[in-house]
C-alpha cells in the first residue's frame, strides 16, 4: 500500500534519529521512496551517508547546497514528496514549524510544502510536557499537521514519561493513513466550518463568535483516516487544515450552493454556526447617519436551513448526515428535539454559554445524539473530538 509513495523524511537532532534509519529500510521494503533530509543536530546523530545508503537516495542537509539548488530546488522537493515525515521531531524543530521558521533546509521544506506533514515527537518527559511544547503541538494540530507518538517509558536520559518516539510499526501505520490509506479510503465527506457574514451594507455584517476549530479539527481527522475532505468554510479565523479540498464562502446562501455542489458525499458533517438571518436589501452603499436621530431599521429574512435541506434530499442524501448543535440553555433537550426536527442521523450537542468558555476556544464537552441513544463525551481538546466523532463516522462507513 506504500508502494509507489514518495516520503521526505526529516531526521532531527535526538537519540531517536537511529529509529529514523529503521524507518527508511522498512518504507523501502515497502516499496516507497525515501528522500532523507537530516538537521544539523541530526547530523550528529546518524551520518547522511547512512541515510543515504539506505534509501539509495541522496540526502540532503544544507540549504545553501549550490549544487543541490542546481539539481532540484527547495521548493521542488518539498513538493515532489507525498508526505513530509519528521521523526525524530524535536522540541526546537516543533517549535521552529509553529512558529514558522525558515533559517535551514529543514525548516524551510516544512514551510514550502503544499503536502500534509506528519511528526513523530521525541524529547525528555520535561521537556514534552512543558507548557510551550504543548502548546506548539495544539498550534501544529490547529494546521492539520498530524502527530504520532510520543510513546511512555524509560528514556535515555534515565527519565520516565512520555517523550518516547513511536516505534517504527507505529510511525508505519500513521504514514499508511496520512497517504489515505485509512479506514475512510475511498470515501468523501463533506464537512462545513465557521460562521457565515450576512452583510448590512458593503462595509457592516452580521456575524458570530464562531472560530471555525472544531471542523477544522474534524476535516483534518477524517483526513487522518483517508477520507477525501470537501471543505466548506465561511470566514474562520482558524486557517484550514492541509490536505483537504477547501471552498470558502461568505454568506450562508453562499454556503448552501456550496455544499449542494460538492455533493454527492458518502457523509456530511455541519460544523457550521450558519446565521440563522440574513439583512433584506442589504445596502449597496454604505448607510449614513442621516441626522434625524431615526436609526435605520434592519429588516431580517431566515436564511436555508442546509442541514435540513441535504438531510431531506429524497436523491442522494449522504448515508450519514451530523449537525451539531450549540446551545445555551436545556442543551439536551433542544438538542434532541433539533435531530427530529432537521431530519439528519447524529447531533453534536454542545453548552456554548459564555462561562464554559467552548465558543472559540481550544476544548470543547459534547454529547453525542443518535438514534440509538445518547453519550455525554468528558471534556476534551477540539483535537480529541473531532478524532472521536471521526473514529465513529469510521465505524459506519467503513
Ligand atoms: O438551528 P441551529 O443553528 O442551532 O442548528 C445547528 C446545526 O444546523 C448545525 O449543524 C449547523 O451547521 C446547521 N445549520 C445549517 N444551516 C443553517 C442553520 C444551521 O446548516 N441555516
Amino acid at each position: 500500500m506504500l508502494a509507489g509513495k514518495r516520503i521526505l523524511l526529516i531526521i532531527g537532532g535526538g537519540i531517536a534519529a537511529y529509529k529514523a534509519l529503521e524507518l527508511i529500510r522498512r518504507l523501502r521494503e515497502a516499496g516507497a521512496g525515501v528522500t532523507p533530509v537530516l538537521t544539523r543536530a541530526g547530523q550528529q546523530f546518524v551520518t547522511p551517508l547512512s541515510a543515504a545508503a539506505l534509501a539509495g537516495a541522496k540526502a540532503y542537509t544544507d540549504l545553501f547546497d549550490l549544487t543541490d539548488e542546481a539539481e532540484m530546488g527547495h521548493i521542488q522537493l518539498s513538493r515532489a514528496a507525498d508526505l513530509l515525515v519528521v521523526a525524530p521531531a524535536t522540541a526546537d524543530l516543533m517549535a521552529k514549524m509553529a512558529g514558522g521558521h525558515a533559517d535551514d533546509l529543514a525548516s524551510t521544506l516544512l514551510m514550502a510544502t503544499d503536502k500534509r506533514v506528519l511528526i513523530a515527537p521525541a524529547m525528555n518527559v520535561r521537556m514534552w510536557q512543558h507548557p510551550a511544547t504543548q502548546r506548539n503541538l495544539a498550534a501544529l494540530r490547529a494546521d492539520g499537521v498530524l502527530a504520532v507518538g510520543p510513546d511512555e517509558g524509560d528514556m535515555a536520559c534515565g527519565e520516565y514519561g512520555p517523550g518516547r518516539m513511536a516505534e517504527v510499526p507505529a510511525i508505519m501505520a500513521a504514514i499508511a493513513a496520512a497517504l489515505g490509506d485509512g479506514p475512510l479510503k475511498g470515501r468523501r465527506i463533506l464537512v462545513t466550518s465557521g460562521p457565515t457574514e450576512e452583510p448590512i451594507d458593503p462595509v457592516r455584517y452580521i456575524a458570530n463568535r464562531s472560530s471555525g476549530a472544531q471542523g477544522t479539527a474534524l476535516a483534518a481527522a477524517l483526513a487522518a483516516l483517508g477520507a477525501e475532505v470537501a471543505f466548506v468554510t465561511g470566514p474562520a479565523s482558524v486557517p484550514p487544515p492541509q490536505g483537504v479540498a477547501v471552498v470558502r464562502v461568505r454568506t450562508a446562501a453562499e454556503m448552501l450552493k456550496a455544499v449542494l455542489a460538492a455533493l454527492p458525499a458518502d457523509a456530511a458533517v455541519f460544523a457550521a454556526a450558519v446565521a440563522d438571518w440574513r439583512v433584506t436589501g442589504a445596502s449597496p452603499g454604505k448607510i449614513k447617519k442621516d441626522g434625524s436621530g431615526h436609526p435605520p431599521v434592519l429588516e431580517l429574512a431566515e436564511n436555508p436551513d442546509i442541514l435540513a435541506r441535504v438531510a431531506a434530499m429524497k436523491a442522494g442524501r449522504p448515508r450519514l448526515v451530523v449537525g451539531f448543535a450549540a446551545e445555551t440553555d436545556a442543551v439536551l433537550e433542544n438538542a434532541r428535539a433539533k435531530r427530529m426536527r432537521k431530519g439528519c442521523d447524529w447531533i453534536v450537542a454542545n453548552d456554548v454559554s459564555p462561562a464554559t468558555g467552548i465558543m472559540g476556544g481550544a476544548e470543547n464537552a459534547v454529547t453525542l445524539i443518535t438514534a440509538e441513544g445518547e453519550e455525554a463525551w468528558p471534556r476534551m481538546s477540539k483535537a480529541e473530538v473531532a478524532r472521536c466523532l471521526a473514529a465513529r463516522i469510521a465505524g459506519v462507513l467503513a
